[in-house]
């Protein structure tokens, strides 16, 4: 068996140059280098030559299967080179088609009226479909601080980046309470280990506000928090939640349960009702769950509420014998996706403009 492969590899080459898809390719590659192709088969009888045709056999197949393996990989690429470039022309916006619509829309173009206006509602459905948007989770961000304004709250902010006394101590979580390990904080690498910290929650504007006002304090407090969560379809690292406090003279937890559910009603609509779960929070006592209902009649759970935990009020040097208040917080991006019925969290931070041009 001194055979030469020149044959074999030149047929090979021209099949792969003539290839038209990746498929084709696979399809060439098992024929000639696959466990059935005559250069297997060549391999296994390279046992059968006596030692001094072996080493020369072997050596030409080798250089043979090489040569073909290259083509291979050449065919691959030119094929992969063209699939992109098929792919970028057909994602390229065309805009072209724009000017030619306002060219023939021009006054001293003969048009018949019909057709006139016709072309003039295609150039205002393009005007409209590309025109630029809120993002979803602002959107909601939005509508939630209107629901409150009209409720007669303000807005308030505080820091992304925290203390220990903010984001934890003075909301009644010291540092040995077991919760402190349920926020999966994200710590920064400033002054003493676990003092700074991207905010895990939106509680520690409650502390904020309250050190610098006195009461009746009325505020929603919306902005980003971090944990240390893996991105999947129901948790982003980074998300939005909204704070609300509420502190004044004999408040009770009627007035919280009755401030839920007008701003579920005010935001989902009037046929959706609230209800509140008994649950433990160390800044509310007692705490609550707060969720709302389905079409089906099943509920979903919105997020976290209660009456201010005494310690809470005076570590803000308010005294919880004359005020009392309650707070709710829930997560942002999470209303919006049960708003909309989102199956992925993660799609409002990949940036796609088919999804976010939904909104
Ligand atoms: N901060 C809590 C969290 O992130 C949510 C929360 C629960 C906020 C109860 C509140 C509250 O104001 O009263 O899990």
């Amino acid at each position: 068996m001194i055979e030469g492969y020149e044959q074999d590899v030149a047929d090979a080459e021209e099949r792969l140059a003539a290839a038209a898809d990746l498929d084709a390719v696979a399809g060439i590659e098992r024929d000639m280098l696959g466990r059935r192709s005559k250069f297997t088969e060549a391999k296994r009888r390279l046992g059968e030559l006596d030692a001094g045709e072996r080493a020369a056999a072997g050596r030409r197949l080798n250089e043979a299967r090489g040569r073909v393996e290259a083509a291979v990989a050449a065919a691959r690429g030119r094929l992969a080179a063209a699939d992109r470039a098929e792919r970028y022309a057909a994602e390229r916006l065309d805009l072209t088609e724009r000017l030619d619509l306002a060219e023939r829309l021009r006054p001293t173009e003969r048009l018949h009226p019909a057709e006139r206006l016709r072309l003039a509602e295609r150039l205002r459905q393009q005007a409209v479909s590309s025109r630029g948007r809120f993002h979803p989770v602002t959107q909601a961000r939005d509508r939630l601080e209107d629901v409150f304004v009209g409720m007669g709250y303000t807005v308030a902010e505080g820091p992304e980046v925290e203390t220990a006394w903010y984001n934890f101590e003075a909301l009644n979580i010291p540092d040995w309470h077991p919760a402190r390990g349920s926020f999966d904080t994200i710590f920064v690498d400033l002054g003493a280990p676990e003092e700074v910290m991207l905010r895990s929650h939106t509680s520690p504007v409650q502390i904020r506000v309250m050190e610098k006002r006195k009461p009746p304090v009325y505020i929603v407090a919306p902005g980003r928090t971090f944990r240390t969560d893996t991105a999947d379809a129901t948790h982003l690292p980074a998300f939005n939640q909204i704070e609300g406090l509420a502190v004044d003279r004999n408040i009770t937890m009627g007035d919280l349960a009755g401030t839920i559910d007008e701003f579920v009603r005010a935001f989902f609509g009037r046929e959706v009702k609230s209800r509140l779960r008994p649950s433990y929070f160390p800044f509310t006592e007692p705490s609550a769950e707060f969720d709302i209902s389905r079409p089906d009649g099943s509920w979903l759970e919105l997020g976290g509420c209660g009456m201010v935990h005494p310690n809470v009020l005076s570590n803000c040097g308010i005294d919880p014998e004359e005020w009392q208040g309650f707070a709710f917080g829930f997560g942002i991006d999470r209303l919006a996706v049960m708003r909309h019925e989102i199956d992925d969290i993660r799609e409002f931070v990949n940036s796609d403009t088919r999804f976010l041009s939904q909104f």
